[in-house]
């Protein structure tokens, strides 16, 4: 597939700081020596019940995922997903990001909540670690793709990212995004070719100036046959 194809009627967005590797270096540094002097686990982003309505779909899906099923979350940050997962009984999950900052960050965490995941650096863009190498039943994104949208080279990093967490999934394993860069519409959109729709997660609307929409995105993709 060309690049082309993937940004056909989707505006790319500025880029931006968050866009960049020593952005997030700096900022799980700061949050590293905030988890030693006061064992604050930092940002948590889009706010807890993003990820535990990303969660709550899974608990709920025993059909189609179940809990020894193997989890990869792409872009981990400091693990709180993949913490709170292990939490509610899910027990093979691997959490990768490409900040060392973050994976000791998220170590730490997992280590002091008690519970078991695997952490690992790696760059989902140039599938440079072992665990980025097997293959998984489910991949999770909380604000990853969005960090990506946001780089110098977005349009070709987008596609690369989508093909590569196309191949990191074993035959109809499950996607479960969230955004807040994008709707669930242009997300639909750009994923199109790698991923078919399978459920919206509903998330909470705003109301503003005559307008409504949805602060963040929450879709559960599909892939589609190779
Ligand atoms: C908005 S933060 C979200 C972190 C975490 N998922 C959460 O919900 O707290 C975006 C994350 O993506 C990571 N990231 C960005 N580009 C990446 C890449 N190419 N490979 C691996 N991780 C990446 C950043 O280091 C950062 O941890």
């Amino acid at each position: 597939m060309s690049c082309d194809n993937l940004a056909e009627g989707i505006e790319e967005l500025e880029p931006s700081e968050l866009g960049t590797k020593e952005y997030w270096e700096k900022s799980y540094q700061l949050e590293l020596n905030n988890f030693s002097d006061h064992g604050d686990v930092g940002e948590v982003w889009f706010g807890e019940e993003a990820g535990m309505r990303m969660i709550s779909w899974l608990v709920k899906n025993p059909d189609l995922v179940a809990p020894t099923d193997s989890i990869l979350d792409s872009g981990t940050g400091n693990g709180m997903l993949c913490v709170d997962m292990a939490r509610e009984g899910f027990s093979n999950i691997t959490g990768v990001d490409y900040c060392q900052e973050a994976i000791d960050l998220a170590d730490k965490v997992a280590k002091e909540s008690g519970v078991e995941v695997k952490f690992e650096v790696g760059n989902i863009l140039h599938m440079d670690s072992a665990a980025l190498k097997a293959k998984y039943k489910v991949v999770t994104d909380k604000g990853t793709f969005d960090a990506i949208s946001l780089g110098g080279s977005a349009k070709e990093d987008k596609e690369t990212y989508l093909r590569n967490t196309f191949n990191l999934l074993e035959e109809s394993g499950i996607f479960l995004i969230t955004s807040c860069n994008w709707t669930k519409d242009e997300l639909i959109k750009q994923f199109e070719e790698y991923f078919h729709p399978h459920h919206v997660i509903p998330t909470p609307v705003f109301s503003f100036g005559g307008k409504t929409g949805n602060m963040v995105s929450s879709v559960v993709f599909k892939k589609r046959k190779s």
